[in-house]
């Protein structure tokens, strides 16, 4: 028998057909089929729609039902141990330790990782650091603030240099300055090399950092592709007509080709050659809203948040 190790083998990152999982007698994720290679991804979807549950069951926190399902060459349910070397999972809530430190909370990750203490406090250190926690890093944690639990926890998940990163909804919460650093953190750690699978209800999220777009709805997959792809998804272009004070006055939908958006604008031009016009893709969040028929959730963001998602 040869020894590969999966971890470098060209497995993909995620490879999963008919993924099934309830609790009791409710079905919670239905016959997914689901492969993804090396990168950025996300997972996008409404409330109670499954995105959790399936988070983890890919990094072994829960077990699957049936269906066959690969996480880097290896499987959740029948790996568990050596796939949890290579995985960690940053939850929905925050899983910090409020009576200790910073610094005791990585400190406590690292030996979990089997890290040894030298490693262990320098990993610390310089993970504190690039968090922004370097100052507070020997208070206790119930000191800190919301946004910095979140950054420690994420950075208390990556002590042990996993190859693939699960963040549960990682901004949730945040304000906009925290989230945008957060969003060039995860930048950051794929450049480096690692792989993250992040869930998100916050399309501009998806759009601004994920190579691939999964969206789930009731415990299945609606849709699976690029923010460009899923924004085909819905039709083409839409040209839209503008007063001097900028408002709407018509919009005409296309089919999105040269050819098509040509023919509508030729027609603009002849009947009203001083109009103002703009050509508009469709916004991820139309996409949404068609594929769940839900709105994206802005709840808890901020009127600047909303301003930018409108801009
Ligand atoms: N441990 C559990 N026992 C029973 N039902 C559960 C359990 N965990 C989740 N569920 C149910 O599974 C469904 C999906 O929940 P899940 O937490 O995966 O959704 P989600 O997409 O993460 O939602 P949210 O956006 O609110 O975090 C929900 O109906 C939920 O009630
Ligand atoms: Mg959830």
């Amino acid at each position: 028998m040869t020894y590969t190790d999966p971890a470098h083998s060209d497995a993909p990152l995620l490879d999963i057909t008919g993924l099934s999982k309830s609790y009791g007698r409710h079905r919670v994720l239905t016959d997914l089929d689901l492969t993804l290679p090396p990168g950025i991804h996300a997972l996008l979807g409404p409330n109670g729609s499954g995105k959790t549950t399936l988070v983890n069951v890919l990094s072994t926190l829960v077990p699957y039902d049936s269906g066959e399902v690969r996480v880097l060459g290896l499987d959740p349910r029948r790996d568990r141990k050596a796939l949890q070397s290579l995985v960690s999972l940053t939850g929905q809530y925050a899983a910090v330790d409020e009576k200790l430190s910073g610094t005791e909370n990585m400190l406590m990750m690292g030996r979990l990782f089997g890290l040894s203490r030298r490693d262990a406090e320098r990993r610390a250190d310089g993970l504190l650091e690039r968090f922004g926690l370097t100052e507070a890093a020997h208070k206790r944690v119930a000191t800190y603030s919301g946004g910095m639990r979140r950054k420690l926890d994420i950075a208390a998940g990556l002590i042990g240099r996993p190859q693939l990163i699960f963040l549960d909804e990682p901004t949730t919460g945040l304000d906009t300055r925290s989230r945008q650093a957060l969003w060039d953190e995860i930048t950051a750690l794929a450049r480096s090399g690692a792989s993250i699978f992040l869930t998100t209800q916050y399309l501009e999220e998806a759009d601004a950092l994920a190579e691939r777009i999964v969206v789930l709805h009731d415990g299945r997959i609606v849709a699976d592709g690029t923010a460009a792809q899923l924004k085909g998804r819905i039709g083409g272009s839409t040209i839209q007509l503008h007063d001097d004070a900028g408002h709407i006055l018509e919009e005409i939908p296309t089919r999105g080709s040269a050819l098509d958006v040509a023919r509508h604008l030729d027609a603009v031009a002849a009947a009203r050659p001083d109009v103002d016009v703009t050509v508009r893709r469709p916004t991820l969040d139309e996409v949404f809203l068609e594929l769940t028929g839900e709105p994206a959730d802005t709840s808890d963001r901020t009127e600047l948040d909303r301003d930018e998602v409108a801009a």
